[in-house]
């Protein structure tokens, strides 16, 4: 376990806690990898909880981690895909506290979430395009699925940021508290569900999501256009003008 990713276990919930606050918990190769094997590990809990940082749920893919991409045209890296399989596999019910700003996969790994507890203060945007990129994390299958085609463009495509009202609206969001609020009202909610049957919810949740495999496939998809894209003179250049806009 890295320091950056925080991994506990109360009682029936695993906790995987992003870790990287000066860095608004932008997500490093490293920790996509402790994420997964969060996630992928979970023996006897019956339920995960994904948080971040006050004012941080997470900026999103480390920018220069995909600079690197673009600079030595090696693929994706292995870390994040095998993070987005274990979100899409997890057999286990998923809740999510977030708080103030949630970009890219901070964003698009709550499509894969069962609950998610937000602060009215909390904004979520994914600025694919604006960075030359695709969406990913099967993104384009769960978002249109989940709020219509033209709400999922708008954010998908359009890179516009949803607040907490609209990300509720969208069905995104199940609760939106004052952020001091949104841990205990994410554990509250975690504790309801590792209270009830656990091969009842087992069996349920299933059925709700369907088989993993459309949304593997999916991953799949993405991450092919999403490899091309990295190395695109489009996507260099937006990384190096983010990394460099304060020198
Ligand atoms: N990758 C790498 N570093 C990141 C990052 C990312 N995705 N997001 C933020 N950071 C770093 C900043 O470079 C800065 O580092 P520094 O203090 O060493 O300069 C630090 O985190 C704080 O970010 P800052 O931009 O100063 O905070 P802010 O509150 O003004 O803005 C964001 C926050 C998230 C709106 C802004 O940082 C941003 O747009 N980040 C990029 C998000 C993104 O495009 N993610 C990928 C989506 S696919």
């Amino acid at each position: 376990m890295t320091d950056l990713v925080r991994v506990s276990n109360d009682g029936l919930i695993r906790t995987i806690r992003m870790n990287r606050p000066d860095k608004k918990n932008a997500i490093t190769l490293t920790m996509y990898t402790t994420m997964a094997e969060a996630i992928e590990t979970v023996d006897g809990s019956r339920c995960i909880l994904i948080t971040g940082s006050p004012g941080a749920f997470s900026a999103g893919n480390d920018l220069q981690d995909f600079l690197s991409v673009a600079q030595t045209g090696e693929g994706l890296g292995e870390p994040i895909l095998r993070f987005l399989y274990a979100l899409a596999r997890s057999d286990l019910p998923i809740v999510a506290a977030v708080e103030g700003l949630a970009v890219g996969v901070g964003t698009t790994m709550l499509l894969h979430c069962d609950y998610v507890v937000a602060s009215s203060d909390a904004r979520f945007s994914t600025p694919f395009a604006q960075l030359g990129l695709v969406p990913e994390a099967a993104s384009s299958l769960l978002a249109p699925r989940l709020m219509g085609q033209r709400r999922a463009f708008s954010l998908l495509v359009m890179g516009r940021a949803m607040d907490a009202q609209a990300a509720h609206a969208a069905g995104l969001v199940n609760a939106i508290v004052a952020a001091p609020e949104v841990l205990p009202e994410a554990i509250k909610a975690a504790r309801e569900i590792t209270a009830l049957p656990p091969e009842a919810v087992a069996a349920s949740r299933r059925l709700i999501r369907g088989s993993p495999g459309e949304i593997i496939n999916r991953i799949d998809e993405e991450a092919a256009l999403f490899k091309a894209r990295l190395k695109s003179p489009e996507a260099r250049a937006a990384f190096e003008t983010f990394l460099l806009r304060k020198r």
